[in-house]
């Protein structure tokens, strides 16, 4: 039994020497997503810390495993959609997302395991809703 424990402890503390570094690449200001206030605040809360350049860092993503976890939401959520890079899409990329944002907050996002983190992250109905109104894409 205590050389299992050992054994944890041991394997804890190497796992911390497997990189994981969160980082905000830089990225020019004027392609960042433009959207009125309200929409932004919400984009900003309970969307940047995985779709943008902009990601808030806790100080639990530096140990892991959870950097594991963390970084690679970051990173595909990133390669997903990319709010800092928004000018970057082309039309039609852009109307793609803009289908894919208006269902994502009905069902997938933000991640559950964000939420657990982060309940303020969570959106209401009415946030729901304008995010729809927002992107202009119809219910099906
Ligand atoms: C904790 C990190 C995290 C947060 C916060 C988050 N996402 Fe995501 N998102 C991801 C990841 C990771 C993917 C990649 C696909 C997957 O794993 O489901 C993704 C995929 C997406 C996609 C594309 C694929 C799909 O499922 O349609 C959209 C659109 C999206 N997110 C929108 C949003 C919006 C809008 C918010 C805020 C309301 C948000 N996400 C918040 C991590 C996050």
């Amino acid at each position: 039994m205590k050389s299992v424990l050992i054994f944890i402890v041991v394997l804890l503390l190497a796992i911390q020497f497997i990189p994981a570094k969160i980082t905000n690449p830089k990225s020019d200001k004027s392609l960042e997503i433009k959207a009125p206030k309200e929409v932004m605040k919400i984009l900003k809360k309970s969307c940047y810390d995985c779709h943008s350049n902009e990601v808030k860092i806790p100080w639990y993503a530096s140990i892991a495993p959870a950097s594991f976890f963390i970084k690679r939401h970051i990173d595909l959520g990133r390669q997903w959609l990319n709010f800092s890079i928004w000018e970057s899409y082309s039309a039609k990329e852009k109307d793609k997302k803009l289908g894919e944002i208006f269902k994502s907050v009905y069902h997938a996002m933000p991640l559950p395991d964000y939420l657990k983190m982060h309940k303020d992250a969570k959106l209401s109905q009415k946030q729901k809703d304008l995010i729809r109104d927002w992107t202009g894409k119809v219910p099906y």
